[in-house]
């Protein structure tokens, strides 16, 4: 038995009860701030959390037997949530983003052979070792921005050999790194250039072959779809989707990204998890969404490095939407590790608060990777995931941007960076 009590925090931020369901509206706003506030961990949980004056009163023996940390003047908060990343890939396209600076499009590229194709020929080529070695950088990255659980996708396979493998990387890491990683099998990224002519086929392999392998190996727990004009339809990601909860995998869409196409109102009628990007999704789908309760994951990055619009965070929280954030770390449209500069991003761009961004990337995120229960916020008996800001207030977290304030990270009870 071991215990860690972190004591005279200026503010901590609980996000509390929200944890059976994401929150939403004005709920997203309220935060649980507890204004001179101490967490009491015992082992690789929370055991108490109140004001200090009040766990000193209460908790006195746990308090003589703990490793005590000082929080004073600084900001205590939930571990951050990511949960959208390509973390598993080899190599890096900041050739294309020099191309993207002088005119060329994202999508252009790759129809072009570049882009995902591009990672796909990297990753394809690379060993175990070197992706794995090349992804545990971008996690100790993460970390160091207060992240504590991630989920990563495979997709830059695409042939049942390198899906795999990509999955097992992620798995392995998982093993050996503080960070939690939930896993996506992601086989429907694009139509790779081998099945360019006969698209269908590839949709037939996905999932006649690889999700039930997938399933049956217990390599993933969600299945995506990149839903686009140009990529799959609406209806082949529906069929992916479906063959997927067939097999126990649940189902995640890149929806409405770069053109309207029908991708939220998908997530609704197939019971979605999240539906991600959504920059250009209409009123209706919006409506679907918040009725069947699907998670929002806006992804701020991927427009500010495409240099596009961002998602309209305001108009989906205003309809009801749980809005959560996500880096979608990938070395193409947003190669970023940095979840504190996507709060910074939703309410420069997007018309959320600094206390919306946190609930964001905090209980929300981790509603739209299904593990509200157990993190995304600081209560009683839930895993004690957390960061010491080296902030006096919440509100600063979205206004001093560009640097990083990580003071010290806890996972399950144990520091992990500081
Ligand atoms: O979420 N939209 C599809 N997939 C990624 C991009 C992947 C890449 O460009 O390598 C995304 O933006
Ligand atoms: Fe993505």
């Amino acid at each position: 038995m071991s215990y860690l009590f972190i004591e005279n925090a200026n503010e901590v931020i609980t996000v509390k009860g929200h944890s059976d369901k994401p929150a939403i509206k004005g709920a997203m706003n309220e935060i649980g701030i507890i204004k001179n506030g101490s967490v009491l961990i015992k082992d690789d949980k929370i055991l108490a959390v109140n004001t200090t004056d009040f766990l000193k009163t209460m908790y006195q023996k746990e308090i003589s037997e703990s490793v005590v940390v000082d929080a004073t003047g600084k900001v205590v908060a939930p571990g951050l949530v990511d949960p959208h990343t390509h973390l598993v890939f080899a190599g890096s396209r900041e050739n294309e983003y020099n191309m993207r600076l002088q005119g060329a499009s994202y999508m252009d590229i790759m129809a072009d052979g570049g882009g995902i194709h591009a990672t796909t020929r990297a990753t394809r080529k690379a060993p175990f070792e070197e992706m794995y070695n090349e992804s545990i950088r971008r996690l100790d990255k993460f970390l160091e921005h207060g992240v504590t659980t991630i989920e990563a996708k495979s997709g830059y396979g695409m042939d049942w050999d390198v899906e795999k493998r990509q999955l097992e990387v992620a798995q392995q890491l998982n093993y050996d790194h503080p960070i939690d990683i939930v896993h996506t099998f992601m086989g429907a990224h694009v139509i790779p250039q081998e099945y360019q002519e006969k698209p269908d086929d590839f949709v037939d392999l996905v999932i006649q072959e690889m999700i039930p392998k997938i399933a049956e190996l217990g390599l993933a727990e969600f299945n995506d779809v990149f839903c686009e004009p140009g990529v799959f339809t609406p209806e082949q990601s529906r069929r992916i989707l479906l063959a997927g909860k067939e097999h126990g995998l649940l189902p995640k869409i890149h929806a409405d990204e770069i053109k309207p196409y029908g991708g939220a109102e998908l997530a609704a009628e197939v019971g979605a998890v999240s539906a991600d990007h959504l920059l250009k999704v209409s009123d209706k789908g919006l409506e679907q969404m918040a009725a069947e309760g699907v998670v929002a994951v806006l992804l701020p990055g991927t427009a500010f490095f495409l240099m596009t619009e961002v998602a309209n965070g305001r108009r989906a929280i205003d309809a009801g939407v749980p809005v959560a954030l996500s880096t979608d770390c990938n070395p193409g449209s947003s190669p970023s590790t940095s979840m504190p500069f996507m709060m910074n991003l939703a309410s420069l761009k997007m018309g959320m608060t600094p206390a919306e961004a946190i609930t964001a990337a905090t209980i929300n995120a981790a509603h739209a990777i299904k593990r509200g229960e157990q993190i995304g916020s600081i209560e009683v008996g839930k895993r004690a995931d957390l960061v010491i800001w080296d902030l006096p207030n919440h509100i600063q977290f979205s206004y001093h941007y560009g640097v990083n304030h990580t003071d010290t990270v806890v996972k399950r009870g144990k520091i992990v960076y500081s």
